[in-house]
């Protein structure tokens, strides 16, 4: 089976309105398979938006190649764009036109019928709950809101590739949860998805595989369980002492961790390192102040992408 995505070696520089070349990408390889849900995750200006840029054929890469459904970006670019429903960070709603126009003649304008785009309307209108503001022109609405029907957009069409820029932000805890369970259902129902996003949380309940990426680059790569493994050695400890005498964050910061939080005789902290050593040096403190509660876990994908982001810098 072909894959959905395939990037291999891009590069992507662009000329800065100071005439400085900006390398936003320094050659990002990845593919994802079909029906799989594939997370982008990085810092500002790590070139997440970019690399989707690419991908939906609305900036041209600089070297390397990608394709979507088999299509070339470069050489396909209409065909590709028939297999997108993109939602960019920077979207354009049409700000005079109602919620309901909005979603219909975006629907129109990909080819769908007008009986089957209105059967999707009433299915989205309901799942993202607009039906009192179908009727209000997009300048109206609230930030948020304009969000809701930038990802109920995608909604109305099939096409086998979904591609999201940090789509839910802005979008209150109950509407992410919607546009999330979606996702997963619609993954299970054999599209592909690409998503960058900043809520780490989000790319660990949805995505199947991540990439991390600082300045262009890759810096991780991998599912869930290898990333957290790959963050070789890392883990979060929690201790309960027996009482907190003396320095005991100055011990425990002597240990280096990666983060450390301590509540009275309770302590949080994230280690890099062998375990043996630190339970060593764990054993060495517990001889002063007695350790109650020891707990080791491996990292969360927020752990993990910290420690890389402070060994790089
Ligand atoms: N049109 C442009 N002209 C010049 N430089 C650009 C342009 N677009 C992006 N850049 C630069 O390319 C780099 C990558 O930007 P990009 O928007 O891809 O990052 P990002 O990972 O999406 O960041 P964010 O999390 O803030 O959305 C940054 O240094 C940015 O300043
Ligand atoms: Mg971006």
């Amino acid at each position: 089976m072909t894959n959905a995505i395939e990037v291999v070696d891009i590069h992507k520089t662009y000329q800065a309105k100071n005439g400085e070349v900006v390398h936003a990408l320094n050659g990002i390889s990845f593919q994802v398979p079909q029906g799989k849900i594939y997370g982008l995750l990085g810092p500002n200006g790590a070139g997440k938006s970019t690399l989707v840029k690419i991908l939906s054929t609305i900036t041209p890469l600089s070297s390397g190649r990608a394709s979507v459904m088999g299509f070339d970006v470069t050489q396909q670019p209409l065909a590709v764009r028939e297999k997108l429903a993109v939602v960019l960070q920077q979207t354009a709603t049409e700000n005079l036109l109602t919620v309901r126009d909005n979603l219909l003649i975006y629907a129109y304008l990909h080819g769908v019928k007008p009986t089957e785009a209105r059967q999707r309307l009433d299915d989205v209108v309901e799942e993202f709950e607009l039906g009192e503001r179908l009727r209000d022109t997009v300048q109206e609405l609230s930030l948020g809101t304009k969000r809701r029907i930038q990802v109920a957009k995608i909604f109305m069409l099939e096409a086998p590739l979904i591609i999201l820029d940090e789509a839910t932000t802005g979008m209150d805890p109950l509407m992410k949860r919607r546009v999330m369970d979606r996702l997963r259902a619609e993954a299970r129902n054999g599209r592909t998805i690409l998503l960058t996003t900043q809520v780490l949380s989000e790319a660990e309940e949805l995505c199947e595989s991540i990439m991390i990426l600082d300045h262009g680059r890759e810096m991780a790569s991998g599912s869930l369980r290898e990333l957290r493994t790959l963050s070789t050695h890392m883990f979060r400890v929690s201790l309960v002492f027996a009482d907190a005498n003396g320095d005991l964050t100055g011990r425990l910061q002597a240990l280096n961790p990666v983060e450390l939080q301590v509540d009275g005789n309770a302590a949080e902290m994230v280690f890099h390192g062998e375990e043996s050593s630190l339970l060593g040096k764990l054993a060495e403190i517990s001889r002063e102040t007695p350790i109650l509660q020891f707990e080791v876990r491996g990292p969360t994908l927020e752990e993990v992408f910290i420690a890389l982001m402070k060994e790089t810098r």
